[in-house]
């Protein structure tokens, strides 16, 4: 029996159904449904035998479903709907019991939670791997100098280790997010029925250990409504995206002939259709480009959440393809980098020559007044002088002679000529955090205790 009278309208289907995008969740659907008819055997609903009867039949609607053998007919308006009506084909009306003491409302929560814990953690393995290897390489290139910038104008001279290490720093405070996202799903919606309870006691602390949650949600209206976890792992994927984005977009300069720092490898790489001399760092250019398609779902989710009445709402259907777009280009976007970076190689000469601009080292020339007690103000004014004095001349900083280092005491000359010496300016600095070599070695420190902390 039906409560209509009429048959579904066609186009009432396909807007409504959504069966072709939640199969994605039948393996947590199904992990859900084996952990509630364990539950049900403890509330007396199950009998031993039937409890086999319906975990059997679950086993092989698992492999039919992950082996692509499952038959979705027309009418599987979800894939809670379609699980059950298998099941039922496969063990009859015994079948129909498994939806005792639940609601589509609660099940679909509880599988998008198991969803999200478990690619909160495949985020944070896929980050692991990007923090090794840009400890690798950072490790491998301590000592290339290579210009840093501000304004994209070359501003001071960093190691290229220092520079890898600091999306080791973005990447690292990415997984505290993710490990915050999957902690966000800690509480389990099953047990909440439709929005109101269940007319069922059921082992709800229970069925939470089965299912690996840490506690039962506290209000079943915010249970069955509640999406925050989803909101919670598609902001730190909107952040590790545009980390991302930021890490292909340096590499995208980088390779350009104008820069000419790097070179992906040829397997990560394409040519031109037309062009034959064309070698192009697409990947690194699609980190760039995927991104803004993830921080669009962070704010779809957020839309179809805006000013939604308590409990649920068929809008909160919607809260599935955005979620399953984000992981998956966030997820092949993370893996695609870390081995993108694994075959870049730098051009140590094209970088030393970059970085050995001398006018990169004119902080550097202030500081060595100061040390002579002249205010920094007025030491920067006068290096502001020599830098305009050499531009003039089309000399180097270092090729100035006496007559034309107007206002710098005699006696700090030849300390301002040495320092300009190869690697004075990096080495200078000594800061913590710093790029000079001893900080930096304590940054790679840092950086491998970390990485085996998030491990721990
Ligand atoms: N397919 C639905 C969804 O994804 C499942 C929940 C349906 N609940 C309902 N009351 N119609 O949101």
């Amino acid at each position: 029996m039906s409560r209509f009278a009429e048959e579904q309208d066609p186009l009432f289907r396909r807007i409504n159904a959504s069966i072709s995008f939640d199969r994605r969740l039948a393996p947590f659907d199904i992990e859900q449904s084996r952990a509630h008819a364990r539950a049900l055997r403890r509330l007396g609903v199950l009998d031993e035998a039937e409890l086999a009867t319906l975990l059997e039949a679950l086993d092989s609607v698992a492999s039919e479903l992950a082996e692509e053998r499952f038959e979705f007919r027309d009418d599987d308006e979800d894939i809670h709907m379609a699980v059950e009506r298998r099941l039922t084909e496969i063990v009859g009306p015994l079948g129909g019991k498994i939806h005792t003491a639940r609601s589509r409302n609660d099940q679909v929560a509880t599988d998008l939670a198991l969803l999200v814990r478990a690619h909160s953690a495949r985020a944070i393995a896929l980050l692991e791997e990007l923090m090794e290897a840009l400890v690798g390489m950072a490790e491998a290139h301590r000592d290339w100098p290579i210009p840093a910038y501000t304004h994209l104008q070359r501003a001071q001279p960093v190691y290229l280790g220092h520079h890898l290490l600091a999306y080791f720093w973005m990447f690292l405070r990415d997984a505290r997010r993710f490990h915050q996202a999957a902690e966000a799903t800690a509480e389990m919606p099953a047990g909440s029925g439709a929005l109101a309870g269940l007319n069922w006691d059921l082992d709800r602390d229970g069925l939470a250990a089965d299912l690996g949650f840490a506690r039962p949600a506290t209000n079943s209206l915010d249970a069955v409504s509640n999406r925050d976890f989803a909101l919670d792992y598609l902001y730190a994927a909107s952040a590790c995206a545009m980390h991302l984005s930021r890490l292909g977009g340096e590499i995208v300069l980088w390779s350009s002939q104008e820069f000419g720092f790097c070179e992906p490898s040829d397997s990560f790489a394409s040519g031109s259709s037309i062009m034959p001399q064309k070698k192009n760092p697409d990947a690194a250019e699609l980190l760039r480009g995927k991104a803004p398609r993830v921080s669009a779902s962070l704010a779809s989710l957020l839309g179809t959440m805006h000013a939604l009445p308590l409990a649920y709402s068929k809008d909160m259907q919607e809260d599935k393809e955005p979620l399953f777009d984000a992981i998956d280009t966030l997820e092949v976007c993370l893996a695609a980098a870390t081995r993108m970076l694994s075959g870049l190689s730098f051009d140590r000469e094209r970088l030393a020559e970059a970085s050995a601009d001398e006018f990169l080292a004119a902080t550097d020339l202030a500081d060595v007044l100061v040390a002579d007690g002249v205010p920094f103000r007025e030491a920067h004014g006068i290096v502001a002088g020599l830098v305009r004095t050499a531009v003039g001349a089309g000399k180097q900083l270092s090729e100035l002679e006496d007559s034309e280092m107007d206002g710098v005491p005699e006696d700090a000359r030849g300390r301002l000529r040495d320092s300009l010496r190869e690697g004075g300016t990096l080495e200078a600095k000594i800061s913590a955090g710093g790029t000079s070599s001893a900080r930096l070695a304590e940054q790679l420190e840092a950086a491998r205790g970390a990485l085996s902390g998030i491990r721990g």
